[in-house]
């Protein structure tokens, strides 16, 4: 990310840490949600999915999700009309790393899929391998893949527990995407997941 517009920073506000719905009404009301009205979310929102999927919660840099090791090999990305920006989870802020709407392209390399493009936000998450496997070898590269499908659950709960909605997307062409984002060489995009607020209420 060498882009100089990456000099950027967004303070998220304070992630709130109670809410209004039980952890039940929560899991039984997520649903893949792929068509979303025009409202954007608020920063508080992006903050606070960002923070339930990677969040800090511990002194000593634990997070939310589960991690093999507490190596975190995962990264937040978040891509808006704006731009797109990187989740710094110590900080609690995002930072600016493209200034351009990258959700066409993302759309385009993804089976044009609409939801990437009707929704006002796709959270991006990727992955460094290489933290995970230094430890555990060929068989970090499973628990990272582990390590995503936890944080992606934990943002599409915690979009539940918004009212917002949501949908985890696996199809799209890796290579194409990872130079849409513009990735160092050692970082793989995983999972894309639009999130906005739903059309129709469920
Ligand atoms: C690994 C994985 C990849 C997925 N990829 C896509 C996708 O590319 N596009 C999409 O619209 N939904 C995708 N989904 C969402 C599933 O279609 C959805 O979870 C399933 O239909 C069950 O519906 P529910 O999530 O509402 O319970 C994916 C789900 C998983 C777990």
């Amino acid at each position: 990310m060498s882009d100089s517009s990456s000099t950027v920073i967004v303070d998220l506000p304070e992630p709130r840490l109670s809410g209004t719905q039980s952890l039940e009404e929560t899991l039984t009301s997520r649903r893949s949600v792929r068509e979303f009205t025009d409202e954007p979310l608020s920063e508080s929102d992006i903050g606070q999915l960002l923070w339930a999927a990677q969040g800090v919660t511990d002194p000593a840099g634990l997070r939310t999700s589960a991690s093999a090791g507490a190596l975190y090999p995962l990264e937040m990305y978040v891509v808006g009309s704006t731009g797109l920006y990187h989740f710094e989870p110590a900080r609690h802020k995002l930072s600016r790393c493209n200034e351009q709407d990258l959700r066409p392209a993302i759309h385009r390399t993804a089976l044009d899929q609409d939801s990437l493009i009707e929704a006002p936000a796709v959270f991006v998450i990727t992955a460094v391998f290489a933290r995970t496997q230094s430890k555990y070898g060929p068989r970090g590269r499973r628990y990272v893949h582990m390590e995503a499908g936890h944080a992606a659950q934990n943002l599409l709960l915690q979009a539940a527990a918004l009212n917002l909605g949501g949908v985890v997307i696996g199809a799209f062409n890796d290579v194409e995407l990872h130079e849409i984002l513009g990735l160092p060489n050692n970082e793989a995009p995983l999972y894309l997941l639009p999130v906005g607020h739903p059309q129709s209420p469920y």
